[in-house]
């Protein structure tokens, strides 16, 4: 982080210090932040390079990459947040949800380091902790305007796709999810059907981008499920694109042709008419849970790796202008894991006093 001196932090403060830790998936990332929305330091090492061979995740590849880079890793958060360990007042970390192996690396790190210490030990749900990265802050001034509640949360990410009523930052009840695909898996299912690169999300953003590429070249369907439904399902879209792009499949199961015969502007179109169909279904659920509230919300936080979509992006400031909602988009950089929104939820939860023990355990399937 630019502009910090050791001595201008620690004298005459009280700021709370928490290290983040994040390993739920293939990301390894550790973060400072201070009072629960300054970032001092944000390092993510991506596995990447690791998995695109695989075109995803490998669990066993991933631990192990965790385990040679966590420590690495957090000396580094430390050091560009001029933090010497014994000045971090607690420890957070992602315990749920994730991968168990990469989620057991990060938890038994974060309680060795908050045992050895002394302090407090804090267990953050990873998906909330995505609804948190809107709120994070470089500059001390930006750090203080809250958004009011309630509100509404939307998490939109490799591996999760769900909404939110959020009564506070701490308070948070699931509102519905995807039944099948999360969304940001759906990009990646959709860029390997297109014969685009790993990870996908990124690769169709670029070409929806294009000014030649037409979103209405393919009619994809925008999944509704049923009138009162707030969950959401991606598998009917990619199925569209799958024979948009192969032709339907013969009697021996065989298709058509392959991704090698598209066009450049092919290829362009049917990310445009995907990327409509995918943002279109995220944008119809957020309009049906907003006229389905008791009590309307006042803002609108939204997250995940998804959220770095242009098309969503632009989308979810449109709503927010027309119905009054104090959006709150991350940047790009946080839009993805990292831990400084584990470090920022994780202040939040050690202000209200929702530490965690030593017998904090790593779970990897979503709280209810
Ligand atoms: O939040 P994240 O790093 O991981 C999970 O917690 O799951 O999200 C990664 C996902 C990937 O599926 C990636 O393709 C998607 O976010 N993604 C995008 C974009 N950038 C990343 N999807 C659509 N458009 C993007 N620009
Ligand atoms: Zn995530």
């Amino acid at each position: 982080m630019p502009g910090w001196s050791p001595r201008a932090i620690r004298l005459g403060t009280e700021a709370m210090l928490v290290l983040g830790i994040e390993t739920s998936c293939d990301e390894t990332a550790a973060a400072v932040v201070e009072d629960g929305r300054q970032v001092r330091s944000s390092i993510v090492a991506s596995q990447d390079d690791l998995h695109e061979e695989f075109r995803g995740v490998v669990p066993e590849i991933a631990s192990r990459a965790h385990a040679e880079r966590l420590l690495p890793v957090i000396r580094r958060a430390l050091a560009e947040a001029c933090v010497s360990l014994s000045e971090v007042d607690a420890v957070a970390v992602g315990h749920r949800p994730g991968l168990i192996g990469p989620l057991l690396v990060g938890v038994a790190s974060a309680k060795a380091l908050a045992w050895s210490l002394g302090k407090p030990l804090v267990g953050v749900d990873h998906v909330h902790a995505h609804l948190y990265a809107g709120l994070l802050a470089e500059e001390p001034r930006q750090a203080e305007d809250m958004p009011d509640f309630p509100a509404l949360g939307l998490v939109v990410s490799g591996g999760h796709t769900s909404m939110f009523a959020m009564h506070s930052l701490t308070e948070i009840t699931r509102l519905g999810g995807t039944i099948d695909d999360a969304m940001g898996e759906a990009f990646d299912k959709a860029a390997t059907i297109l014969g685009l690169p790993y990870p996908g999300g990124p690769a169709i953003d670029r070409l929806a981008r294009q000014p030649e590429a037409n979103d209405r070249a393919h009619a994809f369907p925008i999944s509704r499920l049923a009138p009162e439904s707030l969950d959401f399902s991606f598998s009917g879209l990619k199925t569209a694109l799958l024979y948009a792009v192969r032709g339907r499949p013969g009697v021996g199961g065989d298709f058509e042709r392959d991704h090698t015969s598209l066009s450049d502007r092919e290829r362009a179109d049917l990310s445009a008419s995907f990327e409509r169909a995918a943002v279109g279904a995220v944008m119809l659920k957020l309009e049906r849970a907003l006229g389905r509230c008791d009590r309307p919300p006042r803002s609108l936080l939204a997250g995940g790796g998804v959220t770095a979509n242009t098309r969503l992006r632009r989308e979810l400031v449109a709503l927010a202008d027309r119905t009054g909602l104090d959006l709150r988009l991350p940047p790009l950089r946080y839009c993805v894991d990292n831990a400084a929104m584990i470090a920022g939820l994780g202040s939040e939860l050690l202000k209200v006093g929702r530490v965690s023990d030593l017998s904090l355990r790593a779970v990897p399937t979503t709280s209810v």
